[in-house]
């Protein structure tokens, strides 16, 4: 276990800076998941914490020490990338103790080795079999073997598990959340995957464009987003937002569909220009009732939940997100939204959370 500093990193290829002054620290034993939007930097960061790509500036400290210049193969890292590539010529069982043999411990001690971590993995009854023999989400627990042999001090974890099917993501999401508790390495990991980052992270760094825009713990940035990139990238579906006017005090605002909102939670000089609700905060009532009113587009039904989209003005649809089977017989007919004054989100010009503003002044 080791704890990961990072100092002002930035990075560039060229005239194009990827990665802009990034200040993070990771404390020992702790998971932390990268997210963002493609091409944000995330992979990239990664990359230098294992030593794979050089900041261009900067520092990465690994339990205190300095090792910006240090090759990856002594920064006690070990890696599982997206595509897992095995070794195909080899079995399960040398694809797992390949590092082994290359640091050159006798074979006996890699044999109990490889035996020890195949059992954790649930793969010991496949240690002759070629990786082309394995499922999908066998290969992943094998790359997982692979790096975890080594035991690092240090796991880091690109988007291992996106070419799984959703059953099998399910399940190694779970495994990893259990290898985590058992061997309580530090861990980073980069996803695109919503449920992942909120179920597996201690905390969570939203990254855009190569900085970051918040770290917190996956409720805090659900319940708190400082700012409304951050608002929209957590939660899925996305946050419904729409742009307001105010009365220039902030106080009374004009929202779509006709609304108005006295805005009481304004603090200051604080003007909001954009209002969000997330998806799960709405209900969809009878027309006429409710705070906002609007025409009920289409209706998607999973089964166990069901999103209503719901059409406030020509530019603006929410959705609406409720358990069960959608009552509605009909499309096409207008409705009313309802939701809590708590469940209102404000926005200011350039993306700051307001309230989030008066909650942090407020701590
Ligand atoms: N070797 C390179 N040379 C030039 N540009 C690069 C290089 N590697 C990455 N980039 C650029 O750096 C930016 C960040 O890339 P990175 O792979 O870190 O993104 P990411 O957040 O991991 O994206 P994704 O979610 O698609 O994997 C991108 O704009 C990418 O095109
Ligand atoms: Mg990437």
């Amino acid at each position: 276990m080791a704890s990961v500093t990072l100092s002002s990193v930035s990075k560039s290829y060229g005239h194009h800076t990827v990665i802009q002054d990034v200040d993070l620290h990771i404390e020992n034993g702790e998971f932390v998941v990268f997210v963002g939007p493609s091409g944000c930097g995330k992979s990239t960061l990664l990359r230098i914490i294992a030593g794979l790509v050089p900041a261009s500036s900067g520092q990465v400290l690994i339990d205190g020490e300095e090792v910006t210049d240090v090759p990856a193969s002594k920064r006690g890292v070990a890696f599982v990338f997206q595509s897992y590539a095995l070794y195909p010529h080899m079995s399960v069982a040398r694809n797992i103790g390949f590092a082994l043999e290359t640091m050159g411990l006798g074979k006996p001690a890699i044999a109990d080795k490889i035996g020890a971590i195949a059992r954790m993995l649930k793969v010991d009854h496949l240690l002759d079999r070629r990786p082309k023999q394995l499922s999908g989400g066998q290969r992943q627990r094998v790359a997982i073997g692979r790096a975890l042999v080594r035991e690092p001090e240090i796991f880091l974890f690109d988007e291992p598990l996106s070419n799984l099917d959703s059953d099998l993501r399910m399940e190694m999401r779970i495994e990893i959340a259990r290898l985590h508790e058992d061997i309580k390495t530090t861990m980073v990991y980069v996803t695109h995957d919503q449920a992942e980052a909120m179920t597996l992270a201690d905390r969570i760094v939203v990254l855009n464009h190569g900085r970051i825009e918040q770290v917190g713990t996956p409720l805090d940035l659900y319940h708190h987003p400082v700012n409304r990139f951050v608002a929209g990238f957590i939660g899925s579906p996305r946050m419904n937002f729409s742009d307001i006017r105010s009365d220039g005090t902030g106080r009374t605002l004009d929202g779509p569909g006709g609304l108005t909102l006295t805005a009481e939670r304004v603090a200051g000089a604080d003007v909001p220009t954009s209002i969000g609700v997330r998806p799960e905060a709405l209900t969809v009532v009878a027309d006429g009732e409710g705070r906002l009113a609007g025409i009920l587009e289409r209706v998607e039904d999973l089964g166990h939940e069901h999103f209503a989209y719901v059409r406030l003005d020509p530019e603006t649809l929410w959705v609406v997100r409720v358990a069960g089977r959608p009552p509605y017989d009909q499309k096409n007919h207008r409705v009313g939204l309802a939701f809590a004054d708590a469940d209102i989100f404000l926005f200011e010009k350039d993306g700051r959370n307001i309230a989030a503003a008066r909650t942090e002044i407020g701590r």
